[in-house]
């Protein structure tokens, strides 16, 4: 395996996958402040795999839906920002398969972790207006994970094995091995797509929320530790990261609206599921 130093010097010339078509021109949609169905439609138009995938969604029991037959009718049925996370979510996941990671587990992990930051965003009393980038902050917060995973092919592998062996957070196995971690990798790649700039910091940030004054890093923490705690993880058997405790007053939330917002996530799970089932199909 690559030292540390080594690696980081090939990550500089590391060939980060490109992303779909789709997910780059939804991302310039979203810096827009107005988005309309037809401009969706005009997007999802690129790519018939995802379309189809979003009508089977709409029509899915998830969404009570049944005779929705054309993207503008999702729309209405589904609302503009979730036919945005869905169709983002989507492409994702088919473009980007994990080769020593369990895909079910990885996606259903992101999944839920962007359900749940749309929950705390609801719940938190410190965030004036919603974040944008909220929802792509917490479905992309481990990419990280898959750049290495298809960089260091077996020797990913072999960390994750030490992270499990250790009893070690998978970041802490990562930094030891290489120098660097998922988090800063993926932060790192959403800089290269030219993603915005609050996105790319959350996903770096994840696992250190109070780096920068960035609520989308600090919701993605929390939603991260919330699902881990209720199993809801990428089943690789390394040691939950603790959440930092101060995360919690920072987004003006506190412990006791935990119930209230595991209620919420499951709601979350349900609709993760029905996009994994999406596109699995
Ligand atoms: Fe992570
Ligand atoms: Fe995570």
């Amino acid at each position: 395996m690559a030292s540390g130093s080594e690696f980081v010097k090939r990550l500089d010339s590391v060939d980060f996958p490109a992303a779909p078509e789709v997910v780059m021109r939804l991302s310039r949609l979203l810096s827009e402040e107005w988005v309309t169905a037809e401009q969706l439609s005009e997007v999802m138009a690129l790519d018939a795999g995802i379309s189809s995938r979003v009508l089977r969604l709409a029509n899915s029991v998830y969404f009570r839906g049944q005779g929705v037959r054309s993207i503008d009718e999702a729309v209405l049925r589904v609302g503009i920002d979730g036919v945005r996370d869905v169709v983002f979510a989507l492409s994702l996941l088919r473009a980007f398969k994990p080769l020593h990671l369990n895909y079910k587990s990885f996606w259903r992990h992101s999944l839920a972790v962007a359900q749940t930051v749309l929950v705390l965003q609801q719940r938190a009393l410190n965030l004036p207006a919603p974040i944008p980038e909220a929802y792509s902050a917490g479905l992309l917060h481990d990419i990280g994970m898959l750049v290495l995973d298809r960089t260091l092919g077996a020797g990913y592998g072999g960390i994750l094995a030490d992270a499990r062996d250790k009893a070690q957070p998978l970041f802490v196995a990562e930094r030891a091995a290489l120098g660097t971690d998922h988090a800063d990798v993926g932060g790192r790649l959403l800089e290269v797509w030219r993603m915005p700039t609050v996105l790319a910091q959350a996903v770096a940030d994840h696992h250190n929320p109070l780096a920068n004054d960035n609520a989308a890093a600090q919701l993605v923490h929390l939603a991260d530790f919330i699902c881990n705690q209720h199993d809801i993880h990428h089943s690789t058997n390394s040691r939950f990261v603790a959440v930092v405790p101060e995360v919690w007053e920072e987004l003006g939330l506190s412990e006791t609206d935990l119930p209230g917002i595991v209620t919420d996530m499951y709601a979350g799970l349900a609709k993760a599921d029905a996009i994994l089932a999406a596109a699995a199909s």
